[in-house]
């Protein structure tokens, strides 16, 4: 099970090496602070404050350093992650490495179509990442104006982009 998964079940409380902290969701945080992240990140721009605080109450962020592993292809998934800060590296093959930056999110696919992970992803560099769960998911969809459109979108491009590849492969 990825590790997220096991904090966010609480199977886990922390990670062992102290590389994956959840931050502004313990019991100390203050729900208003994380409003206030989120209003900082572009695809909740057209949230109205009641839909933030929705998304808040179903969102964890968690600082993660680099080198963490969050996604492993052929494995199932549970999370959708939402970068804050940092960079993420997908890795989609040997050969076809993506970097994702803030704003840009992964782990979208597993929860659409309940397969396993696409790709691999790891912290290209420490990460402050918005993590949703799949209970949640559907809710989030619900709460964000313009998101499902947003990852309409960003799978068009990526469709795009795997058969450009495939096509450059067969020459
Ligand atoms: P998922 O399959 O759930 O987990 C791995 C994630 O990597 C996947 O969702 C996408 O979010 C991401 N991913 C897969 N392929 C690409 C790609 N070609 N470019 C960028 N991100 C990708």
């Amino acid at each position: 099970m990825e590790l997220i998964s096991r904090m966010m079940d609480g199977s886990i409380p922390y990670d062992p090496e102290g590389r994956l902290e959840p931050v502004l969701s313990g019991p100390g945080a203050k729900q208003e602070d994380k409003i206030e992240r989120l209003k900082e990140v572009a695809l909740f721009e057209a949230c109205s404050q009641r839909q933030l605080r929705s998304v808040a109450r179903i969102a964890r962020v968690f600082d993660v350093a680099a080198g963490t592993l969050l996604t492993r292809a052929g494995e199932p998934g549970d999370e959708f992650f939402l970068i804050i800060d940092g960079t993420a590296r997908a890795e989609v093959s040997a050969q076809k490495h993506v970097l994702l930056h803030p704003g840009e999110f992964f782990g979208e696919m597993s929860l659409l179509d309940g397969g396993p992970r696409s790709a691999t992803v790891v912290a290209d560099t420490p990460l402050r990442l918005l993590v949703i769960s799949r209970r949640h998911f559907a809710g989030l969809l619900k709460d964000v104006p313009g998101l499902t459109e947003t990852l309409l979108v960003t799978l068009s491009r990526r469709v795009r982009q795997a058969e450009d590849r495939a096509e450059r492969l067969r020459g």
